[in-house]
């Protein structure tokens, strides 16, 4: 699995396919949480995110662990353009199922679009994984595609994701090629949800965690 093809096309897709509404999910809820000290991004992407955080929690320590070099690149690169190359963030060029992460440390967790990249069987390791980075109050910030519960936008909530998924396994060879609901491993971690939003009539939403 790879992004780095995707990588140079990502924001224009992302332009074309839903506006500004991704961005608008991955960033309704910054007001929503407390001012965290050590943040945990998991496949951060082009850095789109990351620059609303850092502009919004300067003083935070930002360590994110994307697999992709080549979206890092595209990260490092807005961050300088926008006068934060000072900002406190360290890049991992790792992959997420394999690097471990140090114990109790990061009090607010991030996964925007991240969690879908994964079968259940792989979310069974990997969330526990992550949530033992975390502090026993930390929370966790989540952006995530959705499947509607019934009617029409049921129907066009899976012909969308089903899409969605065909497109990256054939370009990223993603392994998952279904949405797992995450919420009973979030849960089970500790995380409660205490705030949440959706977009684009239900096909994606935003959450925020607390333990
Ligand atoms: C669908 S993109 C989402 C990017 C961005 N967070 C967003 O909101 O659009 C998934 C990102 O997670 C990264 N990623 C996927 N699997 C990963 C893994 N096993 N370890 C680390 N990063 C991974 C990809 O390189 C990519 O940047």
């Amino acid at each position: 699995m790879s992004f780095d093809l995707l990588a140079p096309h990502y924001r224009w897709m992302e332009a074309l396919c839903a506006g500004g509404q991704l961005q608008r999910c991955r960033t309704a809820l910054l007001t929503a949480l407390s001012t965290p000290q050590h943040v945990l991004v998991y496949g951060e992407g082009n850095g789109r995110f990351l620059l609303e955080l850092c502009r919004h929690f300067p003083a935070a320590h930002v360590t994110v662990v994307e697999a992709s070099a080549v979206m890092i690149d595209l990260a490092r690169t807005r961050l300088q353009r926008a006068g934060l190359a000072h900002a406190y963030v360290e890049f991992i060029h790792a992959d997420a199922l394999i690097w471990q992460p140090p114990v109790a440390t990061f009090d607010l967790i991030v996964t925007c679009f991240f969690l879908d990249c994964f079968r259940a069987d792989q979310l069974q390791q990997l969330i526990p994984t992550i949530a033992s980075a975390a502090t026993p109050d930390a929370q966790w910030l989540l952006a995530d595609f959705q499947i509607a519960p019934a009617g029409l936008r049921r129907l066009s909530s899976r012909v969308i994701v089903g899409f969605l998924y065909a497109f990256f396994r054939c370009v990223t060879r993603l392994s998952a090629n279904e949405l797992v609901n995450v919420e009973p491993y979030l849960t089970a971690a500790g995380f409660t949800r205490h705030a949440r939003r959706e977009f684009i009539l239900g096909l994606l939403f935003c959450e925020a965690r607390q333990r």
